[in-house]
């Protein structure tokens, strides 16, 4: 398949290539758009056929359900029923932005979207180019994030190339992204919020919204036998090519262990820390291996934004191993070591 890519900037949109990116989804079609959080994939999300068509193009498993995107809060009301009062509060501090509920789904809504559920989870992005297609689509656009299943999150154009050109009709590339990380995601089927999946928003923002929120307990470690309510949450995801690993605990130990790790491997190795730890490395690790920061530890918005990108960079340096510390998991930190935690397959490791 011969995929279009407009180069958009999101500052000054092109109308006419909104437009014909908006006929493609209203004719059934595949369109990957920019939205502040990582770039998404989307289809006509009342139209089952593009929903399968979404699942093909990622190779995902068709039991994992869409996020429908919106672009007016009236949408909402076509798509999902028994809405509480308090999401309102959410909506209205968070949206638009990045934050996905989830309600009931109204029975016009295809099951192919939601992978069976009875639950379709809703955002609002925050991203020019976001709103002007689903406007211009006229319907909302049913999204998961624009990458090959399991691999990283896009937050560039290029990457969105690189997974889906060729499988899909059409990809604008609005450059990079701001936020850099997945939307939170808040269940708002029970008498108060659920988290199912960490992400920009944190749970200490949602509380002082709605008061307590709970975590779904399986998405913060592995535990046998406890299916995660958000089901792409039990997929390895976000992975790098290479053997990652993490150690967390006290930051000289730590990057001695890792120092030791990388220089007694025979092939490419990555090592991931933060702007504060770089001194601990220097002149320490061999030729082979590459210290690469994630960003300054107090300032967790340029770790989220800079975490996917540095992933896949790894794979294009074909890196072997990547050896990495952890983060605090405080605020933005619980959904940045979700995501590496997640990326690793679980290998996170105390000394
Ligand atoms: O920021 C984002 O949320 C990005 C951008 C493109 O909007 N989208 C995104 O979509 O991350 P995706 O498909 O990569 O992740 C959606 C997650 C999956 O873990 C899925 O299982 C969960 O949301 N999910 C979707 N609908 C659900 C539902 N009805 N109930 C529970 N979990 C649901
Ligand atoms: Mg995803």
């Amino acid at each position: 398949m011969d995929t279009i890519i407009y180069h958009l900037n999101s500052n000054e949109i092109d109308q006419s290539a909104i437009e014909k990116a908006g006929d493609i989804i209203k004719n059934g079609g595949l369109v990957a758009f920019p939205t502040e959080t990582v770039y998404g994939l989307g289809g006509d999300a009342m139209n089952a056929k593009a929903s399968a068509k979404i699942y093909e193009a990622k190779g995902r498993p068709s039991d994992n359900p869409l996020i429908a995107h919106i672009a007016s809060q009236e949408m909402l009301d076509d798509l999902v029923e028994d809405v509480p009062e308090w999401s309102r509060k959410l909506m209205e501090a968070f949206w638009p932005g990045p934050m996905t509920l989830i309600f009931h789904k109204k029975n016009t809504v295809p099951d192919s979207t939601t992978g069976g559920l009875e639950t379709l989870a809703v955002r609002f992005p925050n991203h020019p180019v976001a709103q002007a297609l689903i406007k211009s689509a006229g319907t909302s656009i049913a999204a998961p994030s624009a990458n090959i299943s399991g691999r990283p999150s896009p937050t560039k154009g290029e990457h969105v190339i690189e997974d889906l050109d060729g499988r899909i009709d059409c990809i604008i590339d609005g450059g990079e992204v701001e936020v850099g990380i997945e939307s939170t995601i808040i269940d708002c089927t029970g008498d108060a919020p659920m988290i199912l999946r960490p992400g920009y928003i944190t749970k200490e923002k949602i509380e002082d919204v709605v008061g307590e929120t709970t975590v779904d307990p399986s998405i913060l470690e592995k535990i046998e036998d406890v299916v995660p309510k958000a089901p792409g949450m039990k997929y390895k995801h976000y992975a790098p090519k290479a053997d990652f690993v993490m150690y967390r605990g006290n930051a000289n130990k730590v990057a001695e262990k890792i120092i030791g790790e990388a220089n007694s491997k025979d092939a490419k190795v990555g090592i991931i820390t933060v702007d504060q730890h770089l001194n601990l490395y220097e002149g320490l690790v061999g030729e082979n291996v590459e210290v690469i920061s994630l960003g300054d530890v107090d300032n967790l918005d340029s770790i989220a934004h800079a975490l996917f990108n540095v992933l896949r960079e790894f794979d294009e340096k074909q890196v072997e191993y990547i050896i990495g510390e952890t983060i605090p998991e405080e605020n933005l930190g619980t959904a940045i070591m979700n995501r590496l935690t997640k990326a690793s397959g679980y290998q996170v490791k105390d000394i």
